[in-house]
């Protein structure tokens, strides 16, 4: 039976039941709640807190490997930094939604000494990576369209990095795990983003407002601030073909039809990245708990 990692049997104490919403504890080969809906722990290391009607597979193997590549080559570094930056001194617990790999949530974890962080992701690829890489981060397969199997205002900071909100239930999702004052950090793509790539290739366009839709996504909550990260790199054919493969592209295109009408192209091929940051945080006290 694999036994949890220090991270997994700490976040034990935050995790919760995806089915009932009870807490979890360590049992042998994973997890149970008081209700015995038991969740399987990986030789991997992750844990599996699948649930309910939830689908979603995320990423693919190629799509995450293409991923590392990315984030390994620097091309994303900026990004990181920005990421590191919104999340506040003295937090405790982060859970990344859709975090993949654990890219992010690594980099924030080394900059923050006392924070624990939590990977939420539908795909396992990406989660067997995600649990081990680093000592601090727990790594979970979920969907978390169907919720963010956390306790109550257990959770400081909620990172989501170019991955899918959950719609309305989402949002009310977000102001249930989080604690008082709580962070929420969103990264979204400008319309410039890769817009090289786009255009050489007819890839899909990234639409304008997403920072804005995601600034107004929480009624009640601030918004802290929008920082945009802009950085013109020079990609090799191999990277450009792991940029446009590692996204939502992946599901359309062939990767050997990507890399034939990038052949065509002059190296290096200038690829300008472009996101947005977006830092919310909720009202301190809950709306309605403020005595007269
Ligand atoms: C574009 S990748 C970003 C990964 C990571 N945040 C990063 O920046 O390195 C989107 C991630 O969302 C995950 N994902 C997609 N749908 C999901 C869902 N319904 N529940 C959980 N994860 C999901 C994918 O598996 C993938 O790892
Ligand atoms: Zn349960």
């Amino acid at each position: 039976m694999p036994a949890p990692t220090a991270a997994l049997d700490a976040a034990l104490d935050v995790l919760v039941c995806p089915l009932c919403r009870q807490a979890l504890e360590a049992v042998d080969g994973g997890a149970r709640c008081a209700a015995r809906h038991h969740f399987d722990l990986a030789r991997q290391g992750y844990l599996s807190l699948r649930g309910g009607a939830a689908t979603a597979s995320g990423d693919t193997a190629a799509m995450v490997e293409a991923r590392e590549r990315v984030q390994a080559s620097g091309a994303h570094d900026a990004i990181a930094e920005a990421v590191v930056a919104a999340v506040p001194e003295g937090a405790h617990w982060l859970v990344d939604l859709g975090g993949g790999t654990g890219w992010h949530a690594s980099r924030v974890l080394e900059a923050r000494q006392g924070l624990r962080a939590i990977v939420l992701d539908a795909s396992v690829p990406a989660v067997r990576r995600a649990a081990r890489a680093h000592e601090r981060l727990a790594a979970v397969a979920n969907d978390v369209r169907a919720g963010i199997p956390v306790a109550d205002g257990s959770v400081d900071v909620v990172l989501r990095v170019f991955a899918p909100g959950g719609g309305e239930q989402g949002v009310s999702e977000l102001r249930r795990a989080l604690a008082p004052g709580g962070r929420v950090v969103v990264v979204v793509p400008e319309p410039q983003h890769q817009h090289e790539l786009v255009a050489a290739l007819g890839l899909l366009q990234v639409p304008a407002g997403k920072a804005e839709e995601a600034a107004a996504s929480i009624p009640g909550a601030v918004h802290r601030a929008t920082t945009t990260v802009t950085r013109a790199i020079e990609a090799s054919r191999a990277l450009a073909a792991d940029l446009v493969m590692m996204g939502p592209n992946a599901f359309h295109r062939e990767r050997g039809d990507v890399e034939a009408a990038l052949s065509a192209l002059p190296e290096p091929i200038a690829v300008s990245i472009a996101v947005s940051v977006v830092e919310l945080e909720l009202p301190a006290v809950e709306q309605g708990s403020r005595t007269p």
